[in-house]
This record gives structure tokens, sequence and C-alpha cells, in this order.
């Protein structure tokens, strides 16, 4: 395109979003059909996803939109248009991504008409940016976790760039709603109620990539909610990094425990999860909503992080070791049999042996259902980053196996407990390994294989558990 139309089409955008993005995507239309011609062929997209739901969920947005302007989308990375939607929580997440693209740099060497797009929270951070300016130019786009919702123009702007395409924004305000998403599974999906994060955890760089906290108005949500219902959801993820201070920005009066009272009500929904939960600002009112919703699943992510006091202290969690038993003495004198997970640092600076067995402690009294154990990162700009007595890895090494087995033999316990009982359970999808089977998630999170059909996807029916294998079940439906 000569750079005149350019910049006519550029001056053409509406300024108001979504409308703008729209306006991208039929311009987009154009481009993909033009190459698609020259090439004789159709074009294909892939993303890769690294990190948490939040991520998985902004990857559906983004396929959303490829889709829409015309790409299919394949898994391979070796294809015409290749997306990597980043994670930096933990610093192998984001060494991983420094590998894949040392290998498409390869690819792209040999097919030049290759795009490189990369997004996320890794993107958020200056270091990496420096990086990639300087070691990974055969990059074509780069932008952060504010502004997915830009792919459109974006991706329009570095079809007609001679260099990489930077977009990098510190942080929003913005919610920009009404785009086209595209979901994993037509029956289940995740819904924002909030993003970024306040909270501001010593070790953790989530709330500088993922930015302030902001709430989506209940009425948006619910309307999303009531629209997924309609294409078929059976089961919806809430989403934020704090589900627990949901409501704190917004001009109406409304709290977590309110918006899922509200979310219950709507008709053909069945069921409702929710992640992540900060315990210090776990509220009797959501217990108590818990307790009595029909919809609401039997299972709770409430990560404890360690069971030091002095621990918690530095690592700014703002409650103590004995708050959070009291708080889970609450949950499960109302919800007896809920199913309790969590998340656990190992090694955080300074972590004593003593600091350690409280940890162990802690995960003994509870009794997790299961626990996703790490090992403390070192994330640059986070306070803890600068902290003294950093743990020797051999320390921290013998740490996490210590505590990756009492874990493990405590969920394989809590899991054979519900041996032999019949469980409601979504059908997921035909089993990886056997065909005749189907893989389901029952309402505490685990996962069921039994005998079934692809006609069974999407459908909560009654299994009995006959055999637990540990982290999983083999059963038998049961017709009622
Ligand atoms: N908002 C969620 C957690 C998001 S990050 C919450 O507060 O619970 C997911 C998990 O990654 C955290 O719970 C923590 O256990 C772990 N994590 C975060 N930063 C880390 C770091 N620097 N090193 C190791 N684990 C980390
Ligand atoms: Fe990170 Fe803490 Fe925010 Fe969770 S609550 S995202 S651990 S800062
Ligand atoms: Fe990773 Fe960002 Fe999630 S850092 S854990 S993908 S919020």
């Amino acid at each position: 395109m000569n750079n005149r139309t350019y910049i006519e089409i550029v001056n053409g955008a509406p300024i108001e979003e979504p409308a703008r993005q729209y306006y991208f995507m039929e311009q987009l239309k154009n481009v993909i059909q033009e190459k698609e011609s020259t090439l004789g062929r159709k074009l294909v997209a892939s993303v890769a996803t690294f990190g948490c739901q939040m991520n998985a969920h902004d990857s559906e947005k983004i396929i959303g939109i490829l889709r829409e302007i015309g790409y299919e989308i394949v898994e391979d990375a070796k294809a015409d248009f290749v997306l990597y939607n980043t994670c930096t929580v933990r610093e192998n997440a984001n060494l991983k991504v420094y590998g894949r693209l040392g290998h498409l740099k390869k690819l792209k060497e040999k097919n030049p008409n290759m795009m490189i797009a990369l997004c996320g929270c890794m993107m958020q951070e200056n270091v990496v940016i420096e990086k990639l300016k300087k070691s990974y130019r055969f990059v074509d786009l780069v932008f952060g976790t504010h502004n997915i919702f830009k792919l459109a123009e974006l991706m329009f702007e570095a079809f007609n760039a001679d260099k990489t395409v930077y977009d990098i924004w510190e942080d929003t305000t913005m919610i920009v709603e009404n785009l086209p998403s595209v979901r994993k599974y037509s029956f289940k999906t995740g819904v924002n109620i909030m993003y970024g994060c306040n909270n501001f955890c010593s070790y953790c760089i989530v709330p500088y990539v993922r930015g302030r906290e902001r709430s989506r108005k209940s009425e948006d949500i619910i309307k999303e909610i009531e629209s997924l219902v309609k294409d078929g959801v059976v089961e919806i993820m809430l989403l934020g990094q704090n589900v627990n201070s949901y409501g704190k920005n917004l001009d109406e009066n409304i709290t977590f425990a309110g918006l899922l009272e509200k979310i219950e009500q709507i008709e053909g929904l069945e069921r409702i999860r929710f992640m992540t939960s900060h315990p210090k600002d776990l509220s009797d009112e959501l217990i108590e909503v818990m307790s009595k919703s029909k919809k609401i699943c039997n299972h709770l992510h409430l990560p404890v992080q360690s069971g030091s006091t002095d621990i918690l202290t530095k690592m700014n969690r703002r409650y103590t070791k004995e708050g959070y038993l009291e708080l889970v003495k609450k949950i499960k004198d109302k919800n007896p049999d809920i199913s309790l997970t969590t998340d656990i640092i190992v090694g955080f600076p300074g972590e004593t042996e003593e600091d350690f067995l409280e940890t162990m402690d802690i995960v003994k009294q509870v009794e997790y259902d299961s626990a996703y154990t790490f090992i403390y990162s070192k994330r640059t700009g986070t306070p803890a980053a600068s902290y003294d007595n950093q743990v020797p890895d051999d320390i921290v090494k013998d740490r996490f196996d210590r505590l990756l087995k009492v874990v493990q033999d405590i969920s394989a316990k809590r899991a054979n407990m519900l041996e032999g009982t019949v469980q409601d359970v979504l059908v997921e999808e035909i089993n990886d390994h056997d065909d005749e089977l189907v893989t389901g998630r029952l309402s505490n999170n685990l996962l069921v294989h039994f005998k079934g059909d692809k006609d069974l996807i999407g459908k909560i029916v009654s299994v009995k558990l006959n055999e637990c294998k540990g982290f999983y079940y083999f059963g038998e439906m049961i017709n009622e």
C-alpha cells in the first residue's frame, strides 16, 4: 500500500472504541484477502499462551480478532502470523519465551512473510523491551497488557511498517467492551470482572505489569454472561487478581458477594467459579453467599503463600497464620465439604527452617485438596528483589521436595474420600488416550474419566466415582 493510502485509511478511522477497531478489522480483511490471492492459499495464525487464566482469556479475545479478519487458527509455530501472549510472574516463564523466539527466528529466515507479535505481561517490563530492541529485531509487533483491544489497529500498522511496531502503555483506566472473542470450549469460559492489582505483595510483579485495580460495571458483566449463556455456556470462571475487592472503585455500591448473588439469578447458567481470592479481603458475606448458592462450585482457591507470620509480613500479605486458619475454620463451618486449594512460595528471602516448618504445619492443618508450590523467583523491580538473605538454592530445593511430598499425600487422601460417591460432572472432552472415554470435571475441580461419547460434551451428568487414582478418578455414568 502506498504511503498516501495508508495515511488516508488511518485518518478515516473513527475515534471512539470499539468502532475504531471494527474499522481496522475491515481494512485488515482486505489486506489478508490480497495476500491470500497472491499466495494462492489460506493464511494461518497461531497463538501461544503462557501464564494464568487471565492470559488464557485474553488469548480468546486475540483469537476472536484474528478469526474475524480472516486467519485460520492453527496450533503450529509455522504460521503466517505467530503471537506469543507472555507471562513474567517467575523467571522461567520469561526464559521460555526467549528460547522459543530463537526457534522462530530460524523459521522466519525461511519464510520472510511471517509476522511475529509479542504481547502480555513480559512486554510491560522495560528490561524486556530493551532486550528486544537490541537482540530481537526480527519481531514485527510488540504490545502490552493494557491495549490488547487495539490488536487490529496495531496489526494494520505493522503490515505497513518496515520496522518493529511498539505500543506499550504504562497503565490505563480504559475498559473496551464488545470485541469479538472465540472460546476454547463452547460450554465454559472466563469472564473478567476486574483488571489489575493494588496489593503489591513484595515478591510479585503482577501489579507492575497489569496496572491498577479497576472493576467492570456489574451491568456489563451480567449482560456478557447472559449472552454467553444464550450461546451455550453453562459454566463461567469469574476472573480477577483479587476478586474479593471487586467493586471498590465503582460508583455503584456493590461487593463481590453481591455480584455473585446477581449472577446466580441468570437462568440457564449452571456453574460459577472464580479466582483468585485474597484471604485478607474474604468477607463473611461471601462465605454466606457460597453456602447458600446452588451454582457456585464447591471449590475455593485461597493462596496462603507461607505459614509463617513473619514471612507473611515481609511478603506484605496483610494476614497472619492464625488469621488465615480462623478464616479457613469459618469457611469450613459453613461449607463442610468445600475443596480448598492454595499457592505456596518456598524460599522467600529470609525464610528460615522454622518459617518453613510453619508452612508445613499450615498445610497439614488445612488439608488442602491441592496446592501449587513455587520456588521463589526474584523479579526485578519488586521490593523483595533487594531483600537480604536470599535462601541458597540447595536449601530451597530440599524444602520444596519435602513440601511437595506432604501436599501430594494430603491431596491423595482428600481425593480418596469421594471414591464410591455419585457426583455431578460437566463433560469437557473426549479422553486424550482412549476415545471411548470422556473426561469431565467435578464441582471440586477434579477430573473423572468414564465411558461416553462426544454428544455428552457440555452436559452435566451424574457419575459414580469408582476408582480414585490420586488426582483423578475413573467412573461410570449413572442414568437417573
Ligand atoms: N493474584 C493471585 C496470584 C497471581 S500470581 C493471588 O494473589 O493469589 C500466582 C501465584 O504465583 C501466586 O499466588 C504466587 O504463589 C506465585 N508467585 C507470584 N510471584 C512469585 C515469585 N516472584 N516467585 C515465585 N512465585 C510467585
Ligand atoms: Fe501478586 Fe499479591 Fe496482586 Fe496476587 S494479590 S497478583 S500475589 S500482588
Ligand atoms: Fe503471568 Fe501476567 Fe498472569 S505475569 S501469572 S500472565 S497476570
